[in-house]
């Protein structure tokens, strides 16, 4: 079906909206790519700009896979799993920031968010992530731990405890965390020498 390569490069062309550096430039004429990690994501936007910026950015950047999932969906549901896929890895891989974007925490969270409402209507797979992540996060201090511990207790949790969600974001899934993972190598580096950024106020 042609109409895919139309979806599908709806999801990559919005996931590429690289939200840090857009509202790090326009509301404080930072590129956050030069400070912290350099990661264009909602983490290293709070680092460098505040909670503000930070949360607005992981706001922006869950919503933009949320729309492209949200429409895509009016046509096509199988479809709209990959468009939400394909506006991850945009995320990561941007067209419009030189393909050097971020690491797919806020998006592969909006992926399970809208296809969890457009199609599965299962609130679970929304709330255990969350849960995961700020144990992880309450314990260790760390958002890329408990990120990547997030992402693979959902895939976990979508894989085995859910039977009536579809094949197509079971793979989604895996592939998504794969990715999270690998966004994260430089992290896990430091993870392992005891120097990865923890944060001060949990
Ligand atoms: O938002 C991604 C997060 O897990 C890690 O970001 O900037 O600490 O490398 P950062």
């Amino acid at each position: 079906n042609w109409y895919w390569i139309l979806y599908i490069g709806l999801g990559y062309v919005l996931g590429s909206i690289p939200f840090a550096l857009v509202i790090g430039k326009f509301f404080y004429h930072t590129d956050v790519r030069n400070y912290g990690s350099g990661n264009l994501g909602g983490t290293n936007a709070g680092r460098v700009l505040g909670k503000k910026a930070g949360i607005s950015v992981i706001v922006c950047d869950i919503l933009k896979v949320v729309v492209a999932v949200g429409i895509v969906s009016l046509y096509d549901q199988e479809a709209s799993i990959w468009a939400g896929f394909a506006a991850c890895l945009g995320h990561c891989y941007p067209l419009f920031a030189h393909f050097h974007g971020g690491k797919a925490v806020a998006t592969m969270f909006g992926f399970l968010v809208s296809t969890s409402l457009f199609t599965f209507q299962n609130a679970w797979y929304v709330v255990i992530p969350l849960i995961a992540f700020l144990i992880v996060l309450y314990i260790g201090k760390m958002v890329s731990l408990a990120s990547m511990c997030a992402a693979v207790v959902s895939t976990l949790y979508i894989t085995f405890m859910q039977a009536s969600i579809s094949m197509e974001v079971v793979i989604a899934s895996w592939l998504l965390t794969i990715l999270v993972i690998y966004r994260h190598r430089s992290n896990i580096v430091k993870i392992k020498n005891g120097n990865e950024n923890k944060i001060t106020w949990l």
